[in-house]
């Protein structure tokens, strides 16, 4: 406690100091300039006068949790090193310490024992909730509900800042074309526009209004950029993207979370053009601190610095931090290249001073305005922490956000919502009992097998008789966070035993899909099918029962062709956390009308990879004179199983009266579009009304389709609604090859409907 008063009283002397003397240097700019962040930029320059330059390179030093902090102190290797330079004040950052003793034990030591008591800012990777777990992000994406979206990631945040952290590595606003990818589970899916909104409101829910409450956190949007561009969905993988593709298509949400007001970023595992993101200057340097004015700081991903080496881009360590200060990563996530080397190549001259302050000044703004200076220990209240994590209120949250999330891709007949009495119900596949893979693989905080099964949620209908059966394991032995999922791909002893329950059945719910550690970081797959054995029991299980009703688990599209041949019912449930199997079961019994849809194509094969929406029209679309020259496959359709935005309902809705306040605009023009909606079938229900534009001619070619708004309406049944939507300049543009925006005149075309494949149209000309 000594030491704590020590140092705190050292540095607000300095700081009363600093700003004393600026007050009698200029009392009138004060007066003007007396706002919060002014303020904070005095104190950081009165600090960083204060500062060693190996004090300053500690500030972009961050490590990994190492030991049990709260135990002994550390003996041996890598937690001995730490150990010591946290008390040196060498390190500015921590993650994966979490719990308030934890984060306290560790905060202390460097309040404490350093020299100048700078606190540290607490990383950890808060991706679909804490303990209590959303939604993994994709399938949040599905419920296109913005609000839901934000009050998911503030739950998150109230949980995690309760348990000492105050900065999450999220959003993750990666655009990917690619299922093959295994993170195209964290991301919002393929859509620039759609990726934008909810990138957006990401951040609010993570940030909230006041950065220095003790219940937000900074945010962190990553990864930057390119990498859902991974070639071939293989990760950590060669990114080869054009201009064109990175300013319209990856660019986009990443800006839109500078524009929120996203505290930080983190850079990327790949490289673009041959230059890995984290020595990337175009990157970092001039596009988000130049062009887009970004004054928070960028965290490298894990070891990126030192992967230069690996890459064959820098020649050693040494050669590798240089490249990454200059090109602007401001802080080393774990390669421990800028703490070994920065302040030797800043003594020598290769580094600029300028550079190294730059860097420090960034991330003591951040810790400035998450209010560390005035209390290090705001987020370590055990009475919060107790009180907040896992609160049953947060349960409520997951639990909306998961309902929205499930999307219903098939319902032949009319087959769901289930009957809630005097039905015979088999229910099949080990993913139906499982309390560990609905929970992602993003869930380091949460408690393992913490999630409501479907089995669980489901008898929680008592009026029908169920009986379950696992039929064959989706993987052998334990998962676990670190490791490959092992398929099982020969056990089918539990086959006859699912058999027999399905032929005894009126319907058969299937729970098949992917475990919880089968998506995710590097989690790539080269084929999209039902793993193992799963495709041949659904087979052998439609052999005597063919009312089925096939419920997904997965992370990312899959080929379910067969699938969606065969099976009446299908039900797109992801992974949805902590409340999955009570989500799932009220979709089901219909208790909640499914509304979700598709923020990612289906692809028919794994062929199709990578397929979108918003692709090139070519100069051969179609087939018009019967030869085979024109561009498609000679085994499969061009288009996806299941386009993007597409979901269906219990209900039905119609679209009609299609209007415009004009046929022809000038660039500054409002362009309002109106539509109407009705619910024409027997059940109130919720729809996502989806408007795309074609740009028919451009100096650079437009997609065939761009999602351009989005409204999400509550329709009774028999109710109609008009629906508006606006048009300007921002959602007409595109950006050129240089990376500048423009608004081009001519003809576009404006399509309305439940999904990307929308037909009714309408024409206009912009002048
Ligand atoms: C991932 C990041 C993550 C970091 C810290 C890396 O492997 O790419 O997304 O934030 O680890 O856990």
């Amino acid at each position: 406690m000594k030491n704590l008063s020590k140092s705190v009283c050292y540095l607000t002397i300095i700081l009363l100091v600093v700003g004393c003397k600026n007050q009698t240097q200029n009392t009138t700019q004060n007066t003007t300039q007396n706002t919060t962040q002014n303020t904070i930029e005095y104190k950081i320059d009165s600090i960083l006068k204060l500062m060693t330059i190996e004090e300053k390179v500690g500030q972009m030093n961050q490590y990994n949790g190492f030991w049990d902090v709260t135990g002994p102190s550390p003996k041996g290797g890598d937690a001995e090193k730490k150990y010591e330079h946290l008390r040196k004040g060498w390190v500015g950052s921590m993650l994966n310490v979490r719990g308030v003793e934890n984060v306290k034990a560790v905060q202390k030591i460097v309040v404490e024992e350093s020299r100048l008591g700078i606190p540290l800012i607490i990383g950890f990777d808060v991706i679909h909730g804490y303990k209590t777990t959303s939604p993994i992000p994709l399938a949040e994406a599905a419920s296109w509900d913005l609000e839901a979206i934000k009050n998911s990631a503030r739950i998150a945040a109230i949980e995690a800042s309760a348990s000492g952290i105050n900065w999450t590595f999220a959003p993750m606003v990666d655009i990917s074309r690619d299922a093959r990818w295994g993170r195209v589970m964290e991301g919002a899916g393929e859509d620039p526009f759609l990726g934008s909104k909810i990138a957006e409101a990401r951040v609010k829910g993570f940030q909230g209004d006041d950065l220095s409450a003790p219940n937000t956190v900074a945010a962190c949007t990553k990864h930057f950029a390119g990498y859902g561009f991974s070639e071939a969905g293989r990760d950590y993988n060669t990114v080869d993207v054009g201009t064109s593709t990175l300013y319209n298509i990856i660019l986009p949400p990443f800006k839109a979370t500078v524009d929120a007001g996203a505290r930080t970023f983190m850079n990327s595992f790949n490289e673009l053009n041959g230059i890995p993101a984290t020595g990337n200057s175009f990157l970092q340097r001039d596009i988000l601190k130049g062009k887009w004015k970004f004054d928070g700081f960028v965290v490298s991903d894990w070891n990126s610095i030192g992967e230069m080496v690996v890459w064959g881009h820098a020649k050693d360590k040494k050669d590798a931090a240089k490249i990454a200060i200059t090109a602007g990563a401001d802080m080393d996530m774990e390669a421990h290249a800028y703490i070994k080397e920065l302040a030797t190549l800043v003594k020598n001259g290769d580094v600029d001073q300028d550079l190294l302050d730059d860097a420090v000044r960034r991330i003591l703004r951040v810790k400035f305005e998450l209010g560390l200076f005035d209390n290090p220990y705001k987020y370590c209240d055990e009475a919060r922490e107790k009180e907040a994590i896992g609160n049953p209120k947060h349960h409520e949250a997951v639990l909306d956000m998961a309902k929205k999330s499930i999307v219903l891709l098939k319902n032949e007949n009319n087959l769901l919502p289930l009957k809630k009495e005097g039905q015979k119900i088999a229910l099949i596949g080990a993913l139906a009992a499982d309390k560990n893979s609905p929970l992602g693989s993003w869930r380091i905080a949460a408690e393992n097998n913490s999630a409501v099964s479907v089995l669980e949620g489901m008898q929680q209908y008592t009026g029908n008789k169920l009986v379950y059966k696992k039929g064959a394991d989706v993987t052998i032995g334990e998962s676990v966070f670190l490791y490959d999922a092992k398929i099982n791909t020969t056990d089918k002893s539990g086959f006859n035993e699912a058999i027999i329950a399905a032929k005894k059945a009126d319907i058969v719910v299937m729970v098949l899909g992917e475990n919880g550690f089968q998506t995710g970081e590097a989690r790539s797959r080269s084929n999209l099918n039902l793993p193992g054995v799963q495709q041949e029991l659904l087979e052998e299980v439609y052999k005597v029962n063919k009312n089925i009703v096939l419920v997904l688990n997965n992370g990312r599209p899959l080929t379910i062709t067969w699938a969606n041949e065969h099976i009446p019912a299908i039900v797109e449930a992801w992974q949805l956390g902590t409340e999955t199997g009570n989500a799932v079961a009220q979709v089901l019994y219909g208790d909640y009308n499914p509304s979700g849809k598709l923020p990612m194509s289906f692809p028919r094969n794994v062929g199709q990879v990578p397929i979108y929406y918003n692709y090139k029209n070519t100069g051969r679309p179609a087939d018009i004179d019967g030869n085979v020259f024109w561009s498609h496959y000679t085994d499969v359709e061009k288009t996806p199983l299941y386009p993007f935005g597409y979901g269906l309902s219990y209900t039905t809705f119609k679209y009609d009266n299609l209007e415009m306040n004009n046929t022809s605009f000038s660039i500054n023009d409002e362009i309002k579009i109106s539509v109407d909606i009705t619910n024409t079938g027997k059940y109130d229900g919720k729809e996502v009304a989806q408007l795309y534009i074609r740009d028919l001619i451009g100096s650079i070619t437009r997609p065939v389709r761009e999602l351009k708004g989005f409204e999400l309406v509550d329709l009774k049944a028999g109710e109609t609604k008009t629906v508006n939507f606006t048009l300007n300049k921002e959602t007409l543009g595109f950006y050129n090859n240089t990376g500048e925006f423009i608004v081009e005149p001519g003809g576009f075309k404006v399509f309305v409907g439940g999904s990307s494949t929308a037909i009714l149209e309408a024409d206009f000309e912009l002048k």
